[in-house]
Order: structure tokens, then sequence, then C-alpha cells
């Protein structure tokens, strides 16, 4: 039974200076920059080297070579985004990105090289340079470990299989986090001065997406119930290339090493999108050509296109693209050096997030986000590849310096406000466990994803995005009467399913109503309803806001700068 004993109810309060939840690259690397100053610690949902992180393939951007600069990384960053991102987040993404990179590399990433001996760098979408660095197709792999090594080497404090259940907050800034202790079913308050949320993106908010199944966006729906805004939800990423039958990525880094795009007819049909890039047009772009393709009875059984690396040869696959082959064979018995890999557009990443400032700062005192779980907004409408992984290193160390900072003249949290959060979180957590009858979990989460596959997708119109909501009505409703059918307290991730859906039934909604707000298309929101980018009413970023009416949205200026906002042709 889920019940807690009158010890665990009077369980001891945590205590740091300073609270990070989420272990992925950005979690490590503020924690990193913490360390050497302030008692820091990371609480997170899975082991480190579990993030999401590890999953990234293809590579990281950084302006390397005399003839690169960060102003050119920075006009691609901001084109690519459809003038929606603040172009002052984006001077620091790309200025600070070759230090970012060398860091990485003297702490041991192993990245692939030239024959000189040099940072190897491949072409990838929307870059006017070849400036992605690369760990052959594990990219992520290599910076989490590394990274990983570093935070073991200054000791930080992890809690392990820890799942945050709130943020708390004491009038006007925040005071601390409760969290489920999964092994034991107790639930922790944890004080501190300072947190910072790096909890990754919410890509399983939709049914097909490249994302780890831990990709719920818990972090961003706290921060929402903590009335932080979150902003330009409307913005998903579909991934052009995602394997037919299991949606897992097949990097971008396969299109930069030359693969083509084919449709059923055997034609190379990107030439028709995007004449001048081809396969390296933005993401956005080559992922609504895919679907075009598919939706126009081009498509192989109505529903992929091939990718063909054939002609790139053996050797060239086994040394830059081995883990995109292993995949390939492992989960569509396909050999890529001999045959095309299906492929469609897939969710990938998240452009949305908690809304904060280029520092990491939310509207809330002592509050940071960063990472794919922050918007700073440094990609705007759409991300180009390679910037991800760069954003993570990068406003790590940056929002790191601001928490150092912040935790100058910050006071000390009331552990009393904390002890009672967690109180009302065991409450809850009781009540949700003890219901035997009623709506199932796994049909609910089920009904939610599909949904927002089917109406908030790669295309969108009004009256789609109105299903959608509907249907995230119901499953909210049908929350409220949810059965676990599973009561032990111990390793209960049927409750921990369970918290996810909660949360992501407020980032669905998030995210179709800022859908359905926006009247126009830009990167990667496309409304076959309002085909045209509107600037002059929505060159703003979206505000989404939780309220007893349920999700409002409303706007704010984009920070423009050195760049003119034009159209974007590739
Ligand atoms: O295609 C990829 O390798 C993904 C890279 C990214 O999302 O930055």
């Amino acid at each position: 039974m889920y019940i807690y004993s009158e010890e665990e109810k009077n369980r001891v309060i945590y205590d740091h200076d300073a609270l990070i939840i989420g272990a992925g690259l950005s979690g490590l690397r503020v924690a990193i920059e913490l360390a050497q100053k302030h008692d820091v610690a990371i609480l997170t949902k899975v082991q480190a080297l579990r993030s999401h992180s590890v999953a990234a393939q293809g590579g990281i951007n950084a302006a390397l070579r005399e003839d690169d600069s960060w102003e050119m990384h920075a006009f691609d960053t901001v084109k690519g985004s459809d003038y929606l991102a603040d172009q002052d987040a984006v001077e620091i993404l790309t200025q600070e990105a070759p230090r970012a990179v060398i860091e990485n590399e003297l702490w041991g990433t192993a990245f692939s090289r030239t024959p000189t001996g040099n940072i190897a760098q491949r072409p990838f979408g929307g870059a006017g340079y070849p400036r992605t660095c690369y760990a052959a197709d594990r990219t992520g792999h290599n910076l989490l470990h590394t990274t990983f090594e570093q935070a073991m080497r200054l000791g930080i404090k992890f809690y392990d299989e820890f799942f945050a259940t709130s943020l708390v907050r004491d009038d006007n800034r925040i005071v601390g986090v409760t969290a489920l202790e999964i092994s034991s079913g107790a639930v922790h308050g944890f004080t501190a001065k300072a947190v910072v949320v790096a909890t990754g993106g919410f890509g399983r908010v939709y049914a097909r997406s490249t994302n780890a199944l831990i990709n719920t966006g818990d972090g961003c729906a706290l921060a929402l119930r903590v009335g932080v805004p979150l902003k330009d939800m409307e913005f998903v990423q579909f991934h052009p290339t995602t394997l037919y039958g299991s949606s897992i990525l097949i990097t971008e880094g396969a299109r930069g090493e030359g693969g083509h795009l084919l449709n059923a007819k055997g034609k190379r049909f990107m030439g028709k999108y995007a004449p001048d890039k081809m396969e390296l047009a933005p993401r956005d772009i080559v992922a609504r050509a895919i679907r075009t393709e598919v939706l126009e009875g081009r498509g192989f059984e109505g529903r992929y296109v091939h990718l063909d690396l054939t002609h790139l040869g053996k050797d060239r696959i086994m040394e830059r693209l081995p883990g995109i082959r292993e995949i390939c064979v492992h989960f569509a018995g396909i050999d890529p050096i001999d045959e095309p890999i299906p492929v469609l557009p897939g969710q990938h990443y998240s452009m949305g997030g908690i809304d904060c400032d280029k520092y990491g700062n939310t509207t809330l005192p002592g509050l940071f986000a960063v990472g794919e779980a922050a918007c700073m907004s440094v990609h705007g409408a759409n991300r180009l590849g390679g910037n991800s992984l760069l954003e993570t290193l990068v406003f790590g160390r940056v929002v790191g310096q601001k928490v150092i900072e912040y935790l100058g003249s910050a006071k000390s949290p009331s552990k009393q406000v904390v002890d009672d959060e967690a109180y009302r979180i065991r409450e809850k957590l009781q009540t949700m466990t003890i219901k035997e009858q009623g709506e199932s979990l796994h049909e609910l989460r089920t009904k939610l994803t599909e949904a927002m596959d089917d109406y908030v997708g790669v295309f969108r119109n009004a009256n789609d995005i109105k299903k959608a909501l509907k249907v995230i009505r119901e499953v909210r409703i049908g929350f409220e009467n949810l059965a676990l059918g599973e009561m032990d307290q111990r390793f209960n991730y049927s409750l921990i399913r369970a918290l996810e859906l909660e949360n992501m039934i407020d980032l669905a909604e998030s995210i179709a109503q800022g859908a359905l707000m926006r009247k126009e298309s830009r990167g990667a929101h496309w409304r076959v309803d309002y085909p045209n980018r509107n600037d002059e009413k929505f060159l703003k970023h979206s505000l989404a806001t939780l309220t007893p009416e349920g999700i409002k949205i409303s706007y704010k200026d984009v920070n423009l700068g050195r760049f003119e906002v034009k159209e974007r042709m590739y």
C-alpha cells in the first residue's frame, strides 16, 4: 500500500546552495561551473549517462576555421530561425562556440579528425559553411561521457533516480524542490537558494519521436505550475529523417556526408523545394518536402521516402556513420551499405520551453532554465542541426556564472515552506495510487500522443488543432479518474508514468493553443490555412500561461539585431 509511516512523513530536508534538475549536458555543465564555488547537487530521474544528450548523433557547430566566423554562424542561425531567434542570445551562442568545443576536446572528447589532425567538420542543414564538428555519429555520447567525468572529478553530489514532483516558491522567489525517490517511494524536500531546470525537451508528447521515453518535459510543466510562462511552444521540430517503423533518428550527418533523398519514382526531389541547398536545407523545409511527396502520392507504401547512402561506399559509411548502419541493421533489417533507408519526419526537438533571458533567468527570482527545457531563444521558429549540443555547453557555462552571481546575495530559504509542500505531494501521491477502478494510464497516454501526431504535426490547420485541444481536454478529465493498478511504494513506475502524463497534458495544451493562435506560417509551424509569414502581427514570441481556465497565450517582442528580417530562401 502507498502509505507513509510517521518516520517517512518527517524525512530530513536536504539543503544545497543550488539544485539542478536534470543530468544531461546542460545540467552537468552548469554544475561544473558552480561546483568550483558552491555546494551544488544534481537531481535526476535517470542516471546521468542515460540522459537524452547521449543520443545526439551528428555534431556540434563552431566556427573554427579562418574562412568561417561567428558572424557567419550567427547569420545562418538567425535565418534558419525564420528571424524569430533573439539575436543577442545567438551572438553569445556563436561567439562562445569555439571555446566550448575546445574545452570539451581538452577534457578528452574524441572528435573525428581531418588528415592533418584538426577537428573534422561536416556540412549540416541550413549552414553556409561546413562547421559541424563530430565524433563519427556518436557526438552526444562522447561529449556526455567526457563532461560527466569532469562532474565526477569535482565530486558533485547526484540524487540519481529522483523524480521532481514540484518546484517550491515562497512569495516571489524559488526556495526548493520536492522529489520522489523512485527506489523507496519516499517524497523528499530540498531547499535551495537557486534551482536550475535542465530537464530537456518534451518530444514524448508526440507518439512518433526520436526522443527517449524520459523526455516528457517535467521541468517545464513544473515551472508552468509555479507561474512561469513557457515561450514559443508551438514551434516543434520534426526531423526529416527518422527510421520508418521505430522513429529512431537517422542523423542529418548522413545527408551531410552526401546522402540523397529519393521518392517512390526513384527521383531526387529536393531540387523542387530548395534548389540551392537540396538535402541540406533546414529541417523544417526538408520535413515539409518529404510530407508533400508522400501526400501527393510519391511515397513508398503511402508513408515514407528513401535516404540513399549506397553511393558513399562501405569505407565512408563504416568510418563516419557506423551507428546509423547498426541502427538500420538491428531495427529495420537493412544494411545502408547496400540498400536505401526508409525514412519519414518525426518529432525531434522542442524549440519552445521555459521563458528566460539569455542568462537563463526566468520571471521567478532564483529559478533558472537551460538547454532544451529553456527558451532563450537561440533557435526561434526552427533550430539548425548541430546547435543543440552547442547550446547545452555554451549556456551551461553562462547560466552557471549567473547562478554564482545570484547566490552572492540570495537569502536562505524557509525549510517550513518546503516541508509543507512535501507533505502536500505525499497526500497527492497517496490519492493517486489508492484508486482501484478508473481510466487506464496507457490508453490516456496513447490517446494524447496520437492526437498530437495527427493534428499538430508538420502541416497544421485550425480544425485539426481544435480536434487536438478537444482530445487534450478529454485526457485531462480522464486523468482525474486514473487508476494505476499499482500500489507498491518501491519502483512504482506506473506512478512515474502518471506524473509524466500529468506534465505532458499541460505541455500538449500549450503547444496546441500556441499553434491555434499563431495565424501565420513561420519555420517549423506551418498553417495550411495561413501559408504566409506575417511579420506585422507575429514577429513575436508567444507566452503560454496556466490559468484556472486552461492555457492562455500572450506575446512579447523578439530581440532583433544586426541581421535584417528578410524572406528565407535556400
Ligand atoms: O541529425 C542529427 O544528428 C541531429 C542533430 C541535432 O539535432 O542537432
